[in-house]
């Protein structure tokens, strides 16, 4: 009898829990919807709120002179105050930064302590700079990104240190403006646009891509002449789409091949079997790509096809059942406690 009064009020606390629970999860997913949303739209934000990074004021030390146009220092023989203006390619942009990747560094944690002191010592600029595999490789953190076999895949592409000593990682992957895209922007569009103006940076600006080789820089849209709706197609479609080897395990492909291996058959993305599914479209749900309508008709006849099945409400189901078990097994355990007493 007494087991019986006891098991009666558990039952309706466990009723009570799991609807505050599902109560509780679903607003919870509602609340968290617009915010990414919000995050997604704005790759340049115009207002960082710089005490969210613990390294911003120490940042300041530098940027009250690289992230300005203008910069003073104390003449040491004068003493006077000079103001000068800032080499362009020396200045950088707080926002860009504070959304890059490396956004949580110290300036200081990748270039030299010596930095600090201005003028700046002239032997600084032989500094050697850390490599992305000297701080990613072989780290079980950072393994989904597969490192070493970016690495590989560009020691082989067109662009590889072995083609010139200054080719490396950073040339594509500006230090203080990277930021991922292709694997969270849900904006396909934008991904492109980002995706394809890295390469832009050399192959539309002859002064680029002249720092790095004595060859003529060819014309872009002549050589792509053969192509039709050729803005539509450079704003639709990643640069790498046709020029590099498409590998199933990689989000973004970094085998940059001879123009002679590039993508040139309309088949090759206007039918059923287009590449753009393994590569472009793999990592995006099928309703942004419904929305962008790319490649309309062709997407929407197998839509069913391409992006991550929905996991959203199965994640949901599971975060309930596990939070339903931990407090059924509270209860159980609150329960016998008092019936010990
Ligand atoms: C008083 C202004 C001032 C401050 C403060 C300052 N810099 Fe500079 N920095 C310059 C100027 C001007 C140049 C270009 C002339 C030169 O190389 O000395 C420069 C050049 C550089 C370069 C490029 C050198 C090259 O390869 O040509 C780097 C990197 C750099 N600064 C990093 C830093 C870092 C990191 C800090 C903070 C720890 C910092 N600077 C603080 C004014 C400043
Ligand atoms: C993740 C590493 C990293 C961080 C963090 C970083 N830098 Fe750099 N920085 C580099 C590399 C690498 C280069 C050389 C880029 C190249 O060779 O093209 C560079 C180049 C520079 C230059 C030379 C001009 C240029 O853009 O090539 C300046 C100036 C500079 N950094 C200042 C700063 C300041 C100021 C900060 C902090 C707000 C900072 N850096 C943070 C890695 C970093
Ligand atoms: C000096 C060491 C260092 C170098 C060099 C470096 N990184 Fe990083 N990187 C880090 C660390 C540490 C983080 C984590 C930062 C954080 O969690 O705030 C990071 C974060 C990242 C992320 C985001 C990871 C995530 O899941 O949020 C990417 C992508 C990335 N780095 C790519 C690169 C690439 C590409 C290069 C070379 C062009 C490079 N890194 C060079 C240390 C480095
Ligand atoms: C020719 C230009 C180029 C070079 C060189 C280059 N990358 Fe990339 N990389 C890209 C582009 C474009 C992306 C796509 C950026 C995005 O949208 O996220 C990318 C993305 C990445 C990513 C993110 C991939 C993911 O899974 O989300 C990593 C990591 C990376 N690169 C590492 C490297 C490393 C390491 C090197 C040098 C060994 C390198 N990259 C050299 C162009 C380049
Ligand atoms: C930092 C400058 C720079 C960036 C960024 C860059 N390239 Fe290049 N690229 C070059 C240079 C320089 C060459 C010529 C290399 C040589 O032959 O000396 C080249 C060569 C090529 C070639 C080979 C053409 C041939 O003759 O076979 C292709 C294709 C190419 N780039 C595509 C790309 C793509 C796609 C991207 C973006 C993912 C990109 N590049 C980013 C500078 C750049
Ligand atoms: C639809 C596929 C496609 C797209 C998209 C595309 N290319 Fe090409 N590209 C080609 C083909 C095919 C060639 C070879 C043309 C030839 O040899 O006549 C080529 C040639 C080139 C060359 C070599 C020019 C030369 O003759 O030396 C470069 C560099 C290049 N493309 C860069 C780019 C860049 C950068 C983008 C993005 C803005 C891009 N391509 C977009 C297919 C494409
Ligand atoms: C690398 C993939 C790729 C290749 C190769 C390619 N296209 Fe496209 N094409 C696209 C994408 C993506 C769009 C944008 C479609 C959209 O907006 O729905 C497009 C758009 C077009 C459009 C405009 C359609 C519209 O509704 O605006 C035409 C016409 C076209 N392509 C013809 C061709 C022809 C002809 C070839 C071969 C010479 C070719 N394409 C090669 C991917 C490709």
């Amino acid at each position: 009898m007494v087991y019986k009064t006891n098991i009666r009020p558990a039952w309706v606390v466990l009723v009570l829990l799991m609807i505050f629970t599902l109560a509780f999860t679903l607003v919870k997913t509602s609340d968290t919807t617009p915010e990414k949303k919000v995050q997604t739209e704005q790759i340049v934000p115009t207002q960082i709120d710089l005490s969210k990074f613990k390294n911003a004021e120490e940042n300041e030390k530098c940027l009250k002179c690289h992230g300005q146009t203008k910069y003073s220092y104390e003449n040491a023989e004068s003493k006077k105050t000079v103001t000068k203006r800032m080499y362009a390619e020396l200045i950088m942009n707080r926002d860009v930064f504070y959304v890059s990747n490396h956004r949580q560094f110290k300036c200081t944690d990748c270039h030299s302590e010596d930095y600090g002191t201005f003028p700046h010592a002239g032997n600084l600029r032989m500094e050697a700079k850390a490599n992305c595999i000297d701080c990613h490789g072989g780290d079980e953190k950072y393994a989904k990104y597969k490192f070493e076999q970016i690495e590989s895949e560009f020691q082989a592409s067109v662009h590889s240190e072995t083609h010139s000593k200054d080719f490396t990682c950073w040339m594509c992957h500006n230090a203080h403006t990277y930021k991922i895209n292709a694997r969270t922007n849900e904006n396909l569009k934008e991904t492109i646009v980002y995706d394809n103006l890295i390469c832009l940076h050399c192959h539309g600006d002859v002064n680029n891509y002249q720092l790095l080789t004595d060859k003529k820089k060819p014309n872009l849209l002549q050589k792509h002449e053969w192509l039709p709706n050729q803005a539509s197609h450079f704003t639709n479609v990643r640069c790498i789409e046709c020029h590099a080897k498409n590998e199933d395990t990689l989000v973004v492909a970094h085998h940059i091949m001879s123009k002679k291996n590039a993508v040139r058959k309309c088949e090759s993305c206007h039918s059923k079997n287009s590449i753009l599914y393994a590569s472009l479209y793999k990592h995006q749900v099928s309703e942004v790509i419904m929305k962008e309508g790319l490649v309309k008709g062709l997407i929407m006849a197998d839509a069913t096809t391409i992006g991550p099945d929905k996991s959203n409400t199965l994640n949901i189901i599971s975060i309930i059942i596990f939070s339903l078990t931990i407090l059924a097994i509270i209860i159980h355990a609150v329960l016998r406690i008092k019936k010990s007493v």
